[in-house]
């Protein structure tokens, strides 16, 4: 780190963990009235996994975290910070975030959780960022982690095809130079019914219906387009412009979603970096998934340009540039 330079944050390590059962399209024709070919056509996805009974999404996060610390060449030890992504955490409380901590033998720092829905990891990493420039925290892991299979009405067609679950994670870690060059946030709560999950926990019931609700065309509708403002809004504000990106690492909810502003922006197809495919949409995993899956085939090398950007339920949505 150079003496003088600011302190910026880099990503020094990534990780991601995909539960072991599989649900196929095929296997979903028997559960409701729906096609491989419907789905596929539709969303591009082939697969989707399902977290085992008992495995939760800080079970998810711990694997996850492991192959991001062993990337990083680091210990858990070295992590003063855990910020992680959910809507479907463990417990109402303590936060997943905490019981990752515990998993992980981590008894010093500190330890919350971020809940944006699907934009949740790009407000974790933005919210780590700043804790590390400000210079509060030297090393944060920062994880998306969901068991969203457990908030489907499985009956539903339009939406029990959608997601799964997993979980990514990178480590954070003070730099002299970037690394991370901005983040951008945006929420707009008018929109909170288009994508809602409205039950909640009260004189110990559920009250309200606690499956995913979605206005699938609106909630499309608003992502190409919010996708495509922040990216523009990001590269002006760095002094960039579109060809300088080496590779969109967009949240993962339907190709589509990715090939229509990657289409509005002028990002040619073979800078997406896509993995809808073989695990549906995972909320707040699907970028650090996404972004190890790169990171480890090694298409995103050391200098590359990487435009982070997540959009979901709030509505929220934001963006993370990153010189690799
Ligand atoms: O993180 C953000 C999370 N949300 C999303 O990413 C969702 C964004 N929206 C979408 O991805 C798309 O709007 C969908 C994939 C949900 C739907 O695709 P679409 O091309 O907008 O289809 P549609 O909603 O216009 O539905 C077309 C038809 C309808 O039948 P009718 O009314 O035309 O007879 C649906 O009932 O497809 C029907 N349909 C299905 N058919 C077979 C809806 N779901 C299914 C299904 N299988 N699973």
């Amino acid at each position: 780190m150079s003496a003088a330079g600011p302190v910026r944050s880099r990503i020094a390590g990534t990780g991601s963990y995909l539960p072991a059962k599989v649900l196929t399209n095929r296997d979903l024709e028997s559960m409701v009235d729906t096609t491989d070919e419907w789905i596929v056509s539709r969303t591009g996805i082939r697969e989707r996994r399902i977290a085992a009974d008992g495995e939760f999404t800080s079970d998810l996060a711990l694997a996850a975290s492991r192959q991001a610390l062993a990337a990083a060449g680091l210990r858990p030890g070295d992590i003063d910070l855990i910020v992680l992504a959910t809507s479907t955490p463990d417990m109402v409380f303590p936060s997943s975030a905490c019981l990752l901590q515990k998993k992980l033998g981590i008894r010093h720092g500190a330890a919350f959780d971020v809940q944006a829905v699907c934009t949740g990891f790009i407000y974790a990493l933005a919210t780590a960022d700043q804790y590390i420039r400000s210079g509060m925290f030297r090393r944060a892991l920062v994880v998306g982690a969901e068991v969203f299979s457990r908030i489907l009405d499985w009956k539903d067609r339009g939406t029990c095809v959608l997601f799964g679950d997993g979980a990514g994670a990178v480590v954070l870690e003070a730099a002299g130079e970037a690394g991370v060059l901005s983040a951008h946030l945006h929420a707009d709560g008018a929109y909170a019914d288009i994508l809602s999950t409205p039950g909640h926990v009260c004189g110990g019931k559920v009250l309200g219906d606690p499956t995913l609700k979605m206005d699938g065309g609106a909630v499309f509708k608003l992502a190409v387009r919010v996708l495509e403002e922040c990216a523009h809004e990001t590269l002006s504000a760095n002094g960039l412009a579109v060809p300088d990106v080496d590779w969109f690492v967009a949240h993962q909810a339907n190709v589509r979603i990715i090939s229509h502003t990657a289409r509005k922006l002028g990002i040619p197809p073979e800078k997406c970096v896509v993995t809808v495919d073989r695990h549906a949409n995972t909320s707040a995993a699907s970028i650090p998934l996404a972004l190890d899956v790169a990171a480890r085939d090694g298409r995103i090398r050391p200098g590359h340009l990487v435009l982070l950007e997540g959009v979901g339920g709030g509505f929220t949505w934001g963006s993370v540039l990153v010189r690799w």
